[in-house]
């Protein structure tokens, strides 16, 4: 069970949950795996950090040299709820003695349709809907374009400048970033339309109505209205460098779509279940979006995604036309389950808030007496930093490779991202322990003293 105020979470497997360094990171053991990656690995599958886990849970990963590293990332959001939960384990250790495949589209089961009523009850909007279960983020994406394109009739689709959507053809094609996502795999999918997006650090502080009607000028004068499916957004980007677009900016462009009979469609990948300190990132501005596309965080690290909407737009693709043989595993439904059992019971949302809070305060306070760090955003547990040339907004990957790097050999598991490689992500399970979580941002403060 999670006590994050007394600072002992044990996590899953009942990890003590301390900081501890026994060897330089990688050790020995993690170098060993690393050759064997390295022989039987494809080089294209690159590793961020290469320690070889054999533990986590809580706050902590241990590796089998014996290090105990602090997560900040999560396994990129997905474990929010911790690894190894309890209630996930409970669940799925239970459903894999029952049983373990039969495909939904053969022979149903239960687990499918729980999962599918409670994203229906959950996600924004009161509205009817119905919810298609998946395997990863992309091909939910990919699904939320079939789905879109059945309702409407039309084939165009609207991404933004710096989105990410995951890594198959389509998504390639819908996400901006060439290296290292699409550079040599193209020729990408077609119909696929870029409009500008709200980045506030970076459009000159543009207010979100009138970032949205730039936005807007270009998808009318560039696709048409009539050719247009849908319109796919992240509420807050992940890969793109967790970039918080202006108020204003969704609801304006989620107005445009019902005025337009295009599909707005909510990429809530990265930011769905409780990791932004609202169950969705679109709830902090009361954006109701037709279709929202889930994935990572909805079950506990066990592969399920979800597209859930307006059951007159999700009804429209033909019988058949949607699926997959292990969409919506019994596994990852059971998982599913209890992970919205242990956002409820646990305060997740509240969890999130109060983690964002800590960190954004802690990290302002290195802000003001170190010019690199441009900007501080983000919502929730879902916090980065902006790091630039000092005095200007001049991207400063070198520098932000180096923290990561630094923040790795302390024994503490950050993330980067951004088009530009300069934006520092702190993603921390929301199982994380408040001593933890202070500790890391005491070793962060470190980091850019020595760097
Ligand atoms: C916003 C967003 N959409 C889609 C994806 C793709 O998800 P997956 O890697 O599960 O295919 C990601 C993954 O990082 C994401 O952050």
């Amino acid at each position: 069970m999670t006590d994050n105020t007394s600072g002992h979470t044990s996590g899953g497997p009942g990890i003590t949950q301390e900081r501890r360094l026994v060897t330089a990171i990688p050790g020995p053991r993690s170098q060993e795996l690393a050759a064997r990656k390295a022989k039987a690995v494809a080089s294209g599958v690159a590793v961020g950090l290469p320690v070889q886990v054999v533990a986590a849970g809580g706050g902590i990963l241990v590796d089998a040299d014996g290090n105990q590293l602090i997560d900040l990332g999560s396994g990129i959001a997905v474990t929010t709820v911790g690894n190894s939960a309890p209630r996930v384990v409970e669940a799925v250790t239970r459903q894999v003695a029952e049983f373990t495949h039969t495909c939904f589209m053969v022979t149903p089961y239960e687990g499918y349709v729980a999962v599918a009523e409670k994203l229906n009850e959950l996600t924004p909007g009161t509205h009817e809907k119905r919810s298609a279960l998946f395997n990863a983020g992309a091909e939910a994406v990919e699904n939320a374009v079939k789905i879109a394109r059945s309702a409407t009739g039309k084939q165009a689709v609207v991404v933004f400048d710096h989105a990410y959507h995951g890594r198959t053809n389509l998504t390639m094609a819908m996400t901006a970033k060439n290296m290292p996502y699409k550079n040599g795999f193209g020729p990408f999918a077609s119909e696929v339309y870029r409009a500008p997006l709200s980045y506030p650090f970076r459009d000159g502080g543009l207010d979100g109505a009138e970032a949205a009607r730039k936005a807007i000028d270009v998808i009318e004068k560039q696709v048409g209205a009539n050719n247009l499916a849908a319109i796919v957004i992240e509420p807050i980007q992940g890969e793109g460098g967790f970039i918080v677009p202006a108020e204003g900016f969704l609801p304006t462009l989620v107005a445009w779509c019902r005025e337009n009979g295009v599909v707005f469609v909510a990429d809530e990948v990265q930011t769905g279940f409780a990791r932004t300190g609202e169950l969705f990132a679109c709830d902090h501005e009361g954006v109701v979006p037709d279709l929202i596309v889930t994935a990572k965080g909805i079950a506990g690290g066990l592969p399920l995604a979800a597209v859930t909407g307006r059951a007159e737009i999700m009804d429209a693709a033909h019988a058949g036309g949607l699926g997959g043989t292990y969409g919506g595993n019994p596994l990852a439904c059971a998982a599913a389950l209890a992970v919205f059992e242990t956002i409820e019971a646990e305060g997740l949302v509240d969890r999130a808030r109060t983690i964002g809070k800590t960190m954004t305060e802690r990290l302002a306070a290195l802000q003001d007496d170190d010019p690199r760090i441009g900007e501080i955003r983000g919502r929730g547990a879902m916090i980065a930093v902006e790091l630039v040339k000092p005095g200007t907004t001049e991207p400063d990957a070198d520098l932000t490779k180096k923290v990561a790097a630094a923040a790795n050999a302390k024994g503490l598991v950050v993330l980067t991202c951004g088009t530009y490689g300069n934006v520092l992500r702190f993603l921390p399970p929301l199982s994380m322990p408040d001593h933890l979580l202070d500790e890391a941002l005491d070793l962060l403060a470190e980091v850019f003293q020595e760097n």
